[in-house]
C-alpha cells in the first residue's frame, strides 16, 4: 500500500502548503508585490483534511503544514486539531508546522495541545533592524516572543537561517549559540532560485562549504548520523553542545534520498520542489464522495516524480529555475 516511486523511493512525508499568503515579504522569497491566488480558488479545510488523510492512508507518517505562513491561514488551528487525531491513532508519527513565528505566541499552547512536538521557525538575522530589511514586514520582538511561548509550552523548536551573502554570513556564528544555548537546533540553507524577486540571487548566493570552511576556524563540527526525514545533514557543535544542519539544494543533491512531496491550497501536487511538473488533485477530489479516484490520481503523480531537480544560479540568465515562488509550495 505504501507509495513507492519509479526510483525505489518511498514516500512518507507530505509537506502541505495551507496558504499561499504570508505576513512577511522576505527578500529572498517574494517580491514585494506579490499577488496571491484568489481566495475563490482554496480548498477549504475540509477538503485540506480529507486529501492528508487519503495520503496518511497510502503511507504517510510525517505532515508538516507550510505555508506562505500557515497560521496566516483562517481557522487553521480547526484543520491541525482534526488531523491530530492520526496521532492518537498512531497512524501518523509526526505533525509539524514551519513557521515566520510572527504568530506563535498567540497559538504555541494549543499547538502543543494538539500533539505538535517540534516546529521549524524561519529566521535569518538578531538584528531587529535587518531582521525588518530582510521580511519588509516582520518585527523580531514578536517572533522572539513566539519562540518563548513555544519553548514554554513545551515545543522543540530548529531554527531555519538561510545563508546571504553579505547579509548574514557573518552572524551565523552568533546565530549558532543564540539557538544551541536555548536548546534549539539550526539549519542554514542555501537560496534556491525560485520566482521572481527584486533582488539578485546571484549577489546573494553562498555556498555552504564555505560557510563551514568558515565556521571551523571558531568551531569543532562533528558529522553525526542524525536524521530528521528532512534534507539537512548535522553535525554536533563541540563547544555549544548542540546541533547545526546544512541544507544544501545548490552544492550538493540531496534528491536521492527524497522521501517527500507537496501540496498547494489549491490541491496541486507537486512532485519536486524544484521541477514544474503537478498534478491536479482538486478535480479527483471534487469529483466524487469516495476517495477511490483520488487514491489513482495519487498513484499516478507518483509514479512520475522525477529523479531530482536542477537548480542553478546563473549570472549570465538570471532566471529562476522554477518559475513560482517558494510561497506556493513551502519549501
Ligand atoms: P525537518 O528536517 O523535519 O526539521 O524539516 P525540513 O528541514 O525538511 O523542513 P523545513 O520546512 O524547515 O525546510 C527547510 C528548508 O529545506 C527549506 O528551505 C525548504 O525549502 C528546504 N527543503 C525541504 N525539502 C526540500 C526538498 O525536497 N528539496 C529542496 N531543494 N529543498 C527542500
Ligand atoms: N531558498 C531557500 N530557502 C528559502 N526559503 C524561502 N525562500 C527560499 C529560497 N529561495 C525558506 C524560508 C523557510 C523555508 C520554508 O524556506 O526561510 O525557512
Ligand atoms: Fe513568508 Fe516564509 Fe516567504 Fe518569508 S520566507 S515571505 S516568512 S513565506
Amino acid at each position: 500500500m505504501d507509495m513507492i516511486d519509479p526510483f525505489g523511493r518511498s514516500i512518507s512525508y507530505l509537506r502541505v502548503s495551507v496558504t499561499d499568503r504570508c505576513d512577511f515579504r522576505c527578500t529572498y522569497c517574494m517580491a514585494e508585490d506579490m499577488a496571491f491566488l484568489p481566495k475563490k480558488d482554496l480548498l477549504s479545510l475540509e477538503e485540506l483534511d480529507r486529501l492528508c488523510t487519503v495520503f496518511i492512508e497510502k503511507g504517510v507518517k510525517k505532515l508538516r503544514l507550510t505555508g506562505g505562513e500557515p497560521l496566516v491561514r483562517k481557522n487553521v488551528m480547526h484543520l491541525i486539531r482534526q488531523l491530530s487525531r492520526h496521532l492518537d491513532s498512531g497512524a501518523l508519527e509526526e505533525l509539524t508546522l514551519t513557521t515566520n513565528g510572527s504568530q506563535l505566541s498567540r497559538f504555541a499552547a494549543e499547538l502543543a495541545d494538539c500533539g505538535v512536538k517540534r516546529i521549524n521557525v524561519s529566521l535569518d538575522t538578531l538584528d531587529p533592524d535587518k531582521f525588518h530589511a530582510i521580511t519588509r514586514w516582520g518585527h523580531l520582538a514578536k517572533v522572539m516572543e513566539g519562540i518563548d511561548a513555544a519553548q514554554a509550552a513545551g515545543l522543540h523548536i530548529k531554527i531555519n537561517a538561510v545563508a546571504l551573502k553579505g547579509f548574514n554570513d557573518a552572524e551565523i556564528p552568533e546565530i549558532l549559540r543564540w539557538a544551541n544555548g536555548r536548546g534549539m537546533d539550526l539549519t542554514v540553507i542555501e537560496t534556491m532560485p525560485m520566482g521572481e524577486i527584486d533582488a539578485d540571487r546571484t549577489d546573494q548566493y553562498l555556498p555552504l562549504s564555505l560557510l563551514r570552511a568558515n565556521l571551523e576556524r571558531q568551531f569543532t563540527l562533528t558529522d553525526i548520523p542524525f536524521k530528521t526525514g528532512g534534507p539537512a545533514r548535522y553535525v554536533n557543535v563541540a563547544e555549544t553542545g548542540g546541533k547545526l544542519g546544512f541544507i544544501t539544494p545548490m552544492t550538493h543533491n540531496f534528491c536521492e534520498s527524497c522521501n517527500r512531496v507537496r501540496l498547494t491550497c489549491t490541491g496541486t501536487l507537486y512532485m519536486c520542489l524544484g521541477q514544474e511538473d503537478a498534478a491536479d488533485l482538486r478535480a479527483p477530489l471534487r469529483a466524487s464522495e469516495g476517495n477511490e479516484l483520488l487514491a489513482n490520481a495519487i498513484d499516478e503523480a507518483i509514479g512520475r516524480k522525477p529523479k531530482g531537480h536542477d537548480f542553478v544560479i546563473d549570472r549570465r540568465t538570471n532566471r529562476p529555475s522554477v518559475s513560482r515562488h517558494m510561497s506556493v509550495t513551502g519549501g
